[in-house]
């Protein structure tokens, strides 16, 4: 039953005004460096033919057990999930490549021209341990193409990830590729790897034993000290890759090198959700001096889920591959650029209003500046001239726009350059003309 307005933890005194943990408020600048940085991506996925895609927030708990995996961390430790009043398990998306799989098969997309090219962006959900770069409330950009099994579209959304970051002003990228097989191969690895590790269990750490049982590919990516030696001499999967898998991934290789694209292969890159296949990869930077746990912090990440599909319950396969970029971590980076967005522009004019019939007609006289699209800023709730003067001369706008009780009965503006602080007394119905002609 829910909690009555009266009950414990309920009350007016429980009310704590702050974000829930790990989670936080855009404001202002903050929030148009998001939106800056969404456009440029955004602006790079259209240049490429993908189409946009929202997809709820909520989803049902189901779909990402059988996507992500029922023993990975995002599922078994950091899915928040709801019951409705209705009794509908839902879940709070963790990621968006699973509700777009969904999304392809609900609304029949299979009957477009394949692939289906898909971005994204949004928050997602985790309950990780709050702490830099990890957050409950995580947004990412995303890139889906649906319905191709070519070599060439894991290097394009490699690419396009490499260029979206650095154009966002990164440029020490660190792309770490791996293949992980496919269900032919990969059996063979994973037994192996079992063997491998069942015989060492004593040395391991004890999440590892954990993952002997549930998730083993996963005892690759331990970063306790304990199990690195280990790690190190484990069966290599790069051997037990089959014909096809070796040559998709030589090709996505060949693909890197022919656009100069740097990678490293890192043969225990595993990622942490289960429907890859084939192809997986990491983009990160490497951290600053001094920084103090010394692992890159992946930027984004990837790759190919061709039986994604399958998990979900289609009875056809269709191949995949994808990745989401972490717009909290990249924006967090050091040297990323200020990318602002188109809505935003510098003001050229400062609008200053005196007197009561001034402020009465200054809304209309805004809206031939906005109809001009002139950016102009604007303090209508300061009545004194120096009070509005001061705000113009402190933001470092150009101009500013005068309308006094002389100018109300004239119809007229005076238009003062702050630099040179030269006036001139423009008419309304020439206002329009005479902005064009001042200078930024
Ligand atoms: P992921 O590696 O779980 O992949 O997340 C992608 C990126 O999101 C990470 O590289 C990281 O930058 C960011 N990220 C993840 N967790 C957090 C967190 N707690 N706080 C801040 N940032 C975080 C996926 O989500 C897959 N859906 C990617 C994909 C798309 N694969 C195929 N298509």
């Amino acid at each position: 039953m829910p909690k009555k307005p009266t009950e414990k933890g309920m009350g007016k005194e429980d009310i704590k005004l702050q974000t829930p943990k790990g989670m936080r408020d855009l404001i202002g600048e903050e929030y148009y460096r998001y939106q800056g940085f969404f456009e440029k991506a955004s602006e790079v996925a259209i240049y490429y033919g993908f189409q946009p895609i929202e997809t709820p927030i909520l989803e049902s708990e189901g779909l990402f057990y059988h996507s992500v995996g029922a023993h990975t961390d995002i599922i078994e430790k950091e899915l928040y999930t709801l019951r409705t009043k209705g009794g509908d398990r839902l879940a709070l998306r963790p990621e968006g490549t699973a509700p777009i799989m969904r999304a392809y098969f609900e609304h029949g997309l299979q009957s477009q021209p394949q692939p289906v090219m898909l971005y994204y962006h949004g928050p997602f959900f985790r309950h990780d341990s709050p702490q830099k770069g990890r957050y409950r409330e995580l947004r990412q950009f995303g890139l889906e193409v649906i319905g191709s099994s070519k070599s060439i579209t894991d290097a394009l959304v490699i690419r396009l990830v490499n260029t979206i970051l650095t154009e966002a002003g990164l440029p020490d990228l660190t792309i770490e590729i791996n293949s992980i097989g496919d269900r032919d191969c990969r059996p063979i690895w994973k037994r192996e790897l079992v063997n491998y590790y069942r015989k060492h269990a004593k040395e391991i750490c004890a999440d590892c034993r954990e993952r002997l049982k549930d998730n083993p590919l996963r005892l690759l990516d331990c970063k306790n000290p304990k199990c690195q030696t280990l790690k190190i001499a484990a069966p290599s999967v790069i051997s037990y890759l089959c014909t096809g898998c070796k040559q998709h991934f030589k090709e996505v290789l060949e693909c890197l090198e022919a656009m100069n694209i740097t990678y490293t292969i890192n043969n225990n890159l595993v990622r942490g959700l289960d429907y890859y296949s084939r192809t997986v990869f990491e983009i990160s930077m490497a951290p600053a001096e001094g920084e103090a746990d010394g692992l890159p912090l992946a930027l984004a990440g990837g790759g190919r889920y061709d039986y994604l599909s399958r998990a979900l319950g289609s009875k056809k396969q269709v191949p995949a591959v994808g990745v989401a970029i972490g717009a909290d971590r990249v924006l967090a980076a050091p040297g990323v650029a200020n990318l602002l967005p188109r809505l935003i522009k510098k003001p050229k004019i400062f609008f200053i209003q005196l007197g009561t019939e001034a402020k009465m007609k200054s809304l209309s006289i805004i809206e031939i500046l906005r109809h001009t699209k002139t950016p102009i800023a604007h303090s209508l709730s300061k009545d004194s001239l120096s009070a509005q003067l001061g705000i113009a001369e402190k933001v470092n706008i150009p101009y500013a726009m005068i309308l006094g009780q002389k100018e109300v009965i004239d119809n007229t503006v005076i238009i003062r350059d702050m630099r040179s602080r030269a006036q001139n007394v423009v008419k309304l119905d020439e206002l329009a003309n005479y902005l064009k002609t001042l200078k930024a």
